[in-house]
């Protein structure tokens, strides 16, 4: 059984005395390519099929060269237990039994302070991880990518029958993350996946401090991440067991992208962080065009030399007329590269719908900061409404980046 390290959540460099474990329990000091640590609690109908799938297909790529890293945080089915007595089966297992600490994220950094691996990955212990996709990652890696992450969100993902709650609260909670800590989640498709691997230089001597669930955004907010790979992969059904995910783990995760955001780390990151210039240029000058339009329609409905309707009406009717002109123009032109991937009439119904969305939620925001420029600071009716539209913009173009056109690729 492996000794439990205490102390900060540092991953030590290779060969260092922090990984060393007594002979007892470290099959050899050799470094290895590729170490994965498995997050189990109360996994004891799952962990013997995974670990025999795992070793099979490891076996094949990197016979002698991996090991699997049980990490249990004494789970009262005795998933350790289970998970010791099939060492002498598969010599590259290694079991940790948790006493005393406890949370997904801690786990899996205290299996990876322990490890031996040049490469770092970590898989879910209930089977809803496809073990098959570790080798794609492993190849982005050995490829150059310094983190390669499975996402349900990009070609080849999905998840199986989630129920639209459980859609509702993944996405809702992406959204927030877009909106609290761009510059970590924003820079991959599914910031919640469990399932992904690293190159260990990336993320050495760092001193990570998870809370809660989400390993992945500690991993991109404090590690050195230039090249970040995607893999689509379909997050399974549970056969057995139950997700240990409640509240508290949506509350944590909010705690840690306050935390990920107010970290002097997020400077240097937000240099790193390249906005696609091009494509916002296209944006915006699509965003322009919608302003005429949007400004044309509001003085034909509400101007009192013309139809002189109420302003919010003629207001919304404007925007609404403004936002499928922009749409057209931006699925044609600013995203296009995008769209084409996707032509089918339904997948752009679903671009328009996510598209009007999160225009619609800035339309609020556009409408409400009109209605205070206008009625409380007293700005003129076209200059209130043109720093509402431009404040609107950034928005905008950030969300539908990240959720509409990049994320219309996936099965679901
Ligand atoms: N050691 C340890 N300690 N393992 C844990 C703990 C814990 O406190 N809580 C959960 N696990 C293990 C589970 O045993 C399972 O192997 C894995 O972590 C995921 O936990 P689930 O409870 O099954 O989570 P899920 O199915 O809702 O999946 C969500 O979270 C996963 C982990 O981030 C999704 O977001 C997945 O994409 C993600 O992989
Ligand atoms: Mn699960």
């Amino acid at each position: 059984m492996l000794v439990q390290p205490s102390g900060s959540l540092q991953i030590p460099p290779l060969s260092s005395p922090a990984n060393s474990q007594p002979p007892s329990v470290s099959p050899s000091s050799q470094p290895l390519t590729f170490s994965l640590v498995i997050p189990t609690y109360n996994e004891s109908k799952n962990i013997q099929r995974l670990i025999q799938s795992l070793s099979q297909l490891l076996d094949q790529t990197l016979p002698g060269d991996y090991e699997l890293i049980v990490v249990d945080d004494n789970s009262p089915d005795r998933t350790w237990e289970i998970a010791q007595s099939l060492v002498p089966e598969y010599p590259q297992l290694r079991v940790m039994r948790r006493q005393g600490e406890r949370g997904l994220s801690t786990a899996v950094i205290r299996g990876w302070q322990v490890s031996k691996g040049q490469i770092l990955g970590v898989i879910d212990g209930d089977m809803q991880h496809p073990p098959e996709v570790l080798l794609q990652l492993l190849a982005a890696i050995q490829g150059g990518a310094d983190l390669a992450v499975a996402s349900r969100h990009v070609k080849g993902g999905g998840v199986s029958r989630w129920s639209i709650t459980r859609r509702i609260l993944s996405r809702g909670a992406q959204l927030l993350g877009l909106i609290i800590c761009p510059q970590v989640v924003g820079r991959v498709s599914d910031p919640m996946s469990g399932y992904f691997m690293l190159r260990r230089s990336a993320i050495t001597g760092q001193i990570l401090s998870p809370v809660g669930y989400k390993i992945l955004l500690e991993v991109i907010g404090r590690g050195q991440i230039e090249m970040i790979a995607e893999t689509g992969y379909v997050f399974q059904e549970r056969l057995e067991g139950a997700s240990k995910v409640t509240w508290k783990q949506y509350v944590e995760y909010l705690i840690h992208l306050a935390r990920l955001r107010s970290r002097g780390r997020l400077g240097r990151l937000r240099q790193k962080f390249n906005l696609p210039l091009k494509r916002f240029i296209r944006f915006g000058l699509v965003g322009l065009s919608g302003v005429f339009v949007d400004m044309t329609v509001l003085y034909l409905l509400s101007d009192p030399s013309t139809l002189g309707w109420e302003l919010t009406r003629s207001k919304i009717i404007a925007a609404e007329v403004a936002i499928i002109n922009n749409f057209l123009w931006n699925d044609r032109w600013t995203f296009g590269d995008l769209a084409r991937h996707q032509p089918t009439f339904r997948k752009r119904l679903k671009r328009f719908l996510k598209f009007n969305l999160i225009c619609l939620t800035g339309l609020i925001l556009n409408v409400l900061m009109l209605n205070l420029l206008f009625n409380v600071f007293g700005l003129n009716r076209y200059l209130a409404n043109l720093v509402a539209i431009t404040a609107v913009t950034f928005w905008n173009f950030w969300l539908n980046l990240k959720l509409s056109w990049r994320v219309t690729d996936a099965q679901d």
